[in-house]
């Protein structure tokens, strides 16, 4: 069987749908510059998430709360510049789009027009049901996002995993058909039990990416700061680390320290 992704041109939602079909696993992870972007495209990745994780591994806040519809624009457009392949999904960012279906449909396309992205991500089921109407009305594409919602977190109190109660589960399994059925193209289920996650990608028609949601969900997404080593202090159970970048850049920025100290840098090939 010829591979979807393989002998697709540029990523569309239509392709991740028959990559599902087709039952082929679906590789994000999140890019926040030109650089790394660029780095993600070659490497052959099919979705390019913008996150409003920017926040956190971008700009060290807490939270992903104070990060700006700017921000997040200014974050998409580097990005968008260094992707030709993927489909570059952006987060809309706490405050742009709940309660306010006309507002909720203004940011998304603020994202669009001024980064040239391929869709739109937010967080939560049947409250936020009227804004991603509006949006998909717009001919906007949106990625749903259930499960633990970052977003959400003064409200949860806690990053812990989600859905464990019945009642819960229930109701996240009733969001991911109705993020479905109004025509979301894919859904994020972040942190829930595993076997919740392979209940809900066995309901769906739509493409489901876990993080933190065990192997039977049609993809996986990651913070790519996260699974390079980069940040350190994050060590949640699900995060894979690929490599231990932080040591590393360490390590050539003490080397360049000492290089500097001892004169040994620029040697004599390395100068005019
Ligand atoms: O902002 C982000 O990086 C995300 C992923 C964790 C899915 O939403």
């Amino acid at each position: 069987m010829s591979s979807v992704s393989q002998t697709a041109g540029k990523i569309t939602t239509h392709v991740l749908q028959r990559m599902k079909n087709n039952h082929e696993k679906i590789a994000m992870l999140t890019a926040y510059d030109y650089s790394m972007a660029r780095l993600l495209e070659m490497a052959g990745m099919e979705v390019v998430l913008v996150g409003d994780s920017a926040a956190n591994v971008m700009a060290g806040h807490k939270t992903t709360l104070p990060i700006t519809l700017d921000q997040m624009i200014y974050h998409a457009q580097s990005v968008v510049r260094a992707v030709e392949r993927a489909l570059v999904v952006v987060d809309l960012p706490f405050g742009t789009y709940q309660g306010n279906s006309k507002e909720a449909l203004h940011s998304a396309v603020r994202i669009m027009k001024e980064s040239g992205a391929d869709a739109v991500k937010l967080e939560g089921g049947k409250e936020v049901v009227e804004s991603i109407d509006r949006i998909l009305t717009a001919g906007i594409p949106v990625m749903g996002h259930l499960g633990l919602m970052p977003q959400s977190i003064n409200k949860f109190g806690t990053y812990t995993v989600r859905a464990i109660e019945e009642e819960e589960a229930n109701r996240l399994m009733e969001d991911a058909l109705l993020l479905e059925q109004i025509g979301c193209f894919s859904v994020v289920l972040e942190k829930i039990p595993a076997a919740l996650a392979a209940k809900v990608t066995k309901a769906a028609k739509i493409p489901i990416i876990g993080i933190g949601a065990g192997h039977h969900v049609d993809g996986q997404v990651l913070v790519l700061h996260d699974m390079l080593g980069i940040t350190q202090q994050f060590s949640p159970r699900f995060l894979r680390r690929y490599h231990n970048l932080s040591a590393e850049i360490t390590s050539a920025l003490e080397k360049y320290i000492s290089d500097v100290k001892a004169v040994t840098f620029p040697n004599d090939s390395e100068q005019y």
